[in-house]
């Protein structure tokens, strides 16, 4: 009988499981349709931030804090600028300092939305790079390291997905990310070690930090499109691990 019991309660633990992930380990849940969902999604999102920073290696989500992205391809054109860099080695340190504002969750059978503000005091990022430029008929190249600081950061995450249904479940599978972020101050600084550029690398540095908002307008088409895959990615290795009703329950 004491056997058969404990038969019994393993069976039931392990249908309850399912052979899933007990996310609440990690996150905390909110109901999805209470009434205090966003104040409870403010919580849970500061939190789940300072869970993700290390990683999850039980969902094999990757540490966000710092984020290391082995490489990226920009490749820039405007009238008679050409430019292409290639960043290696990049680490995005900070994000875990950030502080959740508000939430907003749109959430039904048919269709995910949420939207969580942000301020971030402050993100380095820093990696190799190897530049190319044109203008006209000159041409520049240029590899070294590079290093940008910003500061005071304003920003909204914005996630969309869709509710699937499968034989385990509903899961929600996020097909868009996206964040455009003010920036209140930034800071950049390359070194460069080819030779035949060398002397101009200074007068790049004073042009890159007196003309930042200028670049960065330009260039946040380019890494937007970076971040909404590398959203996507971190995002649906929660999402589509834990069903749709354990990551937000139905309190009814
Ligand atoms: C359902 O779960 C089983 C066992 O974990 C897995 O092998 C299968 O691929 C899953 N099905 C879908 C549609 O994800
Ligand atoms: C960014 O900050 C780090 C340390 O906080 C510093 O080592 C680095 O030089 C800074 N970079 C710039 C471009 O100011």
């Amino acid at each position: 009988m004491k056997f058969l019991l404990k038969y019994v309660l393993v069976l039931a633990t392990t249908l309850a499981c399912n052979g899933l992930v007990d996310i609440e380990k990690y996150l905390k849940v909110c109901d999805r349709d209470s009434e205090d969902v966003n104040d409870c999604l403010i919580e849970a999102v500061q939190d789940g931030l300072a869970s993700v920073a290390d990683g999850i290696p039980d969902l094999d989500v990757p540490p966000v804090d710092p984020y290391n992205q082995k490489d990226l391809r920009l490749e820039y054109k405007n009238n008679q600028i050409y430019a292409k860099l290639i960043a290696k080695d990049i680490y995005v340190e900070g994000l875990k300092n950030s502080k959740i504002h508000d939430a907003r969750l749109k959430a039904d059978e048919d269709r995910f939305h949420l939207e969580v503000d942000v301020t971030t005091p402050r993100i380095k990022i820093r990696g190799q790079y190897i530049g190319e430029g044109r203008y006209n008929s000159l041409q520049i190249r240029a590899n070294g390291q590079f290093s940008t600081n910003m500061t005071d950061l304003v920003y909204t995450w914005k996630l969309d997905g869709v509710p699937k249904k499968t034989e385990n479940g509903t899961f929600v599978r996020i097909n868009a990310f996206y964040m455009r972020p003010d920036v209140g101050d930034m800071k950049s600084l390359l070194t460069n070690e080819n030779p035949d550029s060398k002397e101009l690398t200074e007068l790049g540095n004073r042009f890159t930090n007196q003309n930042w908002r200028l670049l960065y307008r330009e260039l946040l088409p380019y890494v937007q499109d970076n971040w909404n895959k590398i959203g996507i990615r971190v995002a649906n290795k929660i999402f589509l691990k834990v069903p749709y009703d354990q990551l937000f329950p139905l309190k009814s």
